[in-house]
């Protein structure tokens, strides 16, 4: 262990997008409780984790990370999660069986709470009013009172993070994601869609292909991974005090680990070299992620790296590009190929949500969904002409049948945006444009694997 690092040294850096809190005392009273409450998640899951994102990098597996921009205390209940599971699901059958890889799964959930914002305030008319930072800091409604830092929130946010990995640990080991039941993750609305129909044809293979399998003696008995998956989950290490809290040794390594998600990633506002979030994930044995937006150069990405995986070990670090469609050929190419002079071992995911949000004339932030597919379709062939692995797919998206991102298959227009726009933060994908998204990925991740094979 590095003895110039412990889980409160990022206090001496500079932290951004960290809250002021009125009431230190209260705040201080909420961190030692956290800090007495148990893990979330013990450190050989991590480490489980981290052995899945190094076949990743090998190019062996996939990674699919998705979920809610912002989880929220107002929608939390048990449809809500088995829905977003399902469609996450659904996606991973079909990456798994139409790239022929397998796929780690990966949530934004059961912690994703706090929300780095490009204001500090927000303006409405004659009023001025903190911006809202995510449940976890305080309240979406532009009142006062709701906007105004809570360090109680913490609490709330760890009993709705526990209660959402018991329930995700429940479906996915209990029976929910036994392969056996492909069909019935399609959700009534997805169905019927074209996309839900082709859905159906990959689940009906599947289901020849399980009863082939058992007519041949590969029986659930013998190979649990039919009955049930691995799951993991992640979110934004964003609001350092809670992390710190919640960060503690591994008895069995020594190693000190962030027990609030298996993974946690650097946002793209708050990853300075010197800044607090990244010294807090330096020191952390768990495998990290690092948001890369377009101000990110080759010289800084290298640095980044040293610091964060000095011993480059295989699935610590994934790199999460997120440019904007437009900015993609203009940008990954010198990154992928400093990481490649410098050889070290990363895993390249492509976020083509972050870099695509725009204001619709409605007056919505929103996404326009072909601009999402083309940032994914342009991240594979920079990497396929770079001679590098596109490792990885980071989305927001919902199972439910949400308006927030503009069109896909269903033609979603502006002025449809206004019928369900729920989210508290970022527009989602819905099912039906997540499983699309899923289509073209897995088709791109096929071409891929096929040229591998030919150039090898
Ligand atoms: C996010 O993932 O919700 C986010 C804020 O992303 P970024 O840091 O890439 O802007
Ligand atoms: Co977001």
């Amino acid at each position: 262990m590095d003895p110039s690092w412990h889980p409160a040294s990022w206090r001496t850096k500079t932290a951004r997008q960290i809250p002021s809190y009125d009431d230190g005392a209260a705040l201080g009273a909420v961190e030692r409780e956290l800090a007495g409450y148990p893990p979330l998640v013990f450190a050989g899951e991590a480490r489980n984790l981290k052995a899945h994102l190094a076949e990743v990098a090998r190019g062996k597996a996939f990674l699919l990370q998705g979920g809610d921009c912002a989880e929220a205390f107002a929608d939390f209940n048990a449809d809500k999660i088995r829905d977003t599971l399902r469609v996450v699901l659904q996606m991973a059958v079909v990456l798994t069986y139409g790239a022929g890889l397998p796929v780690v799964k990966l949530g934004r959930m059961a912690g994703q709470f706090a929300k780095p914002r490009s204001a500090d305030v927000e303006r409405q008319g004659e009023v001025e009013l903190p911006s809202y930072r995510g449940d976890i800091v305080n309240e979406l409604a532009f009142e006062d009172d709701a906007r105004t830092p809570d360090p109680r929130r913490q609490l709330q946010a760890y009993a709705q993070a526990a209660a959402t990995l018991n329930l995700l640990r429940a479906f996915t080991e209990g029976g929910f994601a036994s392969l056996e039941r492909v069909h019935s993750w399609n959700l009534g609305f997805c169905e019927r869609s074209a996309q839900g129909q082709r859905y159906q044809a990959f689940a009906d293979q599947i289901t020849d292909a399980l009863a082939f399998m058992k007519a041949s003696g590969v029986s659930d008995l013998s190979t649990p991974e039919i009955k049930r998956t691995s799951f993991y989950t992640s979110h934004e290490a964003l609001l350092l005090g809670f992390e710190e809290a919640m960060t503690r040794v591994d008895s069995t390594s020594g190693q000190w680990y962030a027990t609030s998600a298996h993974l946690v990633w650097i946002g793209d506002r708050t990853r300075q070299l010197d800044g607090a979030h990244v010294e807090y994930c330096r020191g952390i044995a768990n495998p990290i992620g690092l948001k890369v937006g377009p101000s990110m150069g080759p010289d800084d990405l290298v640095r980044l790296i040293d610091r964060l995986n000095p011993a480059d070990e295989a699935g610590r670090l994934t790199l999460v590009t997120r440019f904007g469609a437009d900015q993609v050929e203009a940008k990954l190419p010198k990154l992928i190929r400093a990481v490649q002079r410098e050889g070290r071992s990363v895993v390249w995911a492509c976020d083509p949500m972050h870099g695509n949000t725009i204001k619709s004339s409605s007056g919505y932030k929103t996404r326009p969904f072909e601009r999402v597919l083309a940032e994914v379709r342009r991240v594979f062939a920079v990497h396929q002409s770079e001679g590098s692995y596109a490792g990885g797919l980071h989305v927001e998206m919902t199972g439910e049948d949400v308006t927030e991102c503009t069109g896909g298959a269903q033609a979603i227009t502006d002025a449809a945006l206004a019928d369900r726009y729920h989210t508290h933060c970022d527009p989602r994908l819905n099912a039906q444009q997540s499983l699309e998204l899923a289509f073209l990925t897995a088709e791109a991740l096929r071409a891929d694997r096929a040229q591998m094979r030919e150039a090898s």
